[in-house]
């Protein structure tokens, strides 16, 4: 157990904020002693408050941490089960997420491939449904082993448990903070169903004079793809995209269409549809704007960057400006999909 830890090289935002107590675990058994522990400590009076942190990738801290930060580093991954049709594939939380993707690439299991190069870790994909290129975890999610904090059990989660939706979960809503997830089973089809639905994918797939789409060429194209527009946290601090892609009526949408023709929108069914968040932030000119160390990507404008000294303040005193500009120009409300601490 640490103390005042900073937390720099545990968020890709880079942002340098303490944890007042800091551990990492890497087998399940410790987890009972820490948390333990942690009912010994007081903040204020009141029992310590606990944050468990995977990969730090879609994390804002905005202060230093008070009470415990406990880093997940368990690790594992293996084939546990095949039958005719699928294989089952238990990773454990702390792996980080593409080297379990490339695990499944090289080894030609299908179902990962579009999600190349996310960064963060396994334990943090079902909590907010992981997706990009036209896949989300919850079309591959077997179950998930869950730690619960107050009564020291492991509970199990299959799909229709874990209340999916667009970068949701049961584990952001109701059970937020109740558990530790300890491993993610991923079923994936041993006919391979490949996705390349997603334009920018296509369009990848011809630059690199792909004969057979397969997939490895679909991660590789994904790689590509991520690799040019969004920035890499080891060079500049950013957690992807800091906004939700903000869904609207079919008829709000049209009423924006009316004004702005270009508008980027994708119909989720009969009555709803997703406009493109990046989009809406380069009309209001955030594109490549920085102000300080604090800046709006210059090639995406969905992510916001941290050029190196950069506080958590200043992002989220940025991303509440493009907020407000978003809203007057297209009156339309983004929604944060980074978890401000
Ligand atoms: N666009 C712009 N300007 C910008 C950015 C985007 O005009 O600065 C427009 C473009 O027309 C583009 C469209 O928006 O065609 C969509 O952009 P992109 O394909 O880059 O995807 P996105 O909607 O901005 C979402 C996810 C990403 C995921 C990509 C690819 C969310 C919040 N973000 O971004 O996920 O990688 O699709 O599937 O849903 C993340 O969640 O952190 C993340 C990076």
């Amino acid at each position: 157990m640490q103390q005042n830890t900073s937390l720099k090289p545990y968020n890709t935002f880079g942002i340098d904020a303490t944890a007042q107590y800091f551990a990492s675990f890497s087998r399940v058994e410790e987890l009972g002693t820490l948390l333990e522990y942690r009912n010994n400590l007081s903040v204020g009076g009141m029992q310590a408050p606990l944050l468990v942190l995977g990969g730090g990738s879609n994390i804002l801290f905005t202060k230093n941490v008070a009470g415990l930060v406990l880093k997940n580093e368990l690790k594992g991954i293996e084939l546990i089960k095949e039958d005719a049709d699928y294989y089952y594939i238990k990773a454990a939380a702390g792996e980080v997420w593409h080297d379990l993707v490339m695990y499944c690439v090289e080894n030609n299991y299908a179902g990962l491939e579009n999600l190349s190069l996310i960064p963060g870790n396994v334990g943090a994909s079902p909590i907010q449904n992981i997706g990009a290129y036209g896949v989300e975890i919850k079309d591959v999610f077997y179950q998930l082993e869950a730690y619960h904090i107050q009564h020291h059990a492991i509970d199990i989660f299959g799909k229709d448990d874990c209340s999916f939706g667009y970068r949701e979960s049961i584990f952001k809503q109701e059970l937020k903070g109740q558990y530790i997830i300890v491993s993610v089973t991923f079923r994936l089809p041993k006919k391979p169903v490949l996705n390349i639905s997603y334009g920018a994918i296509k369009e990848e797939l011809e630059n690199m004079k792909v004969q057979d789409v397969s997939i490895k060429n679909i991660s590789q194209a994904v790689i590509n793809i991520r690799s040019s527009k969004l920035p890499d946290p080891k060079q500049i601090g950013n957690a992807g995209s800091f906004f939700k892609n903000p869904t609207v009526s079919k008829f709000r949408r049209h009423v924006i269409v009316e004004e702005f023709p270009k508008l980027v929108s994708y119909q989720v069914d009969e009555m709803y549809y997703k406009l493109a968040a990046g989009w809406l932030i380069e009309q209001c000119g955030w594109k490549g704007y920085r102000k300080g160390d604090a800046g709006c990507h210059e090639k995406q404008a969905l992510v916001l960057v941290n050029y190196g000294g950069a506080k958590g303040e200043e992002i989220i005193a940025l991303s509440q400006e493009i907020i407000a500009s978003v809203e007057k120009k297209f009156g339309v409300v983004l929604e944060r999909e980074v978890n401000v601490v």
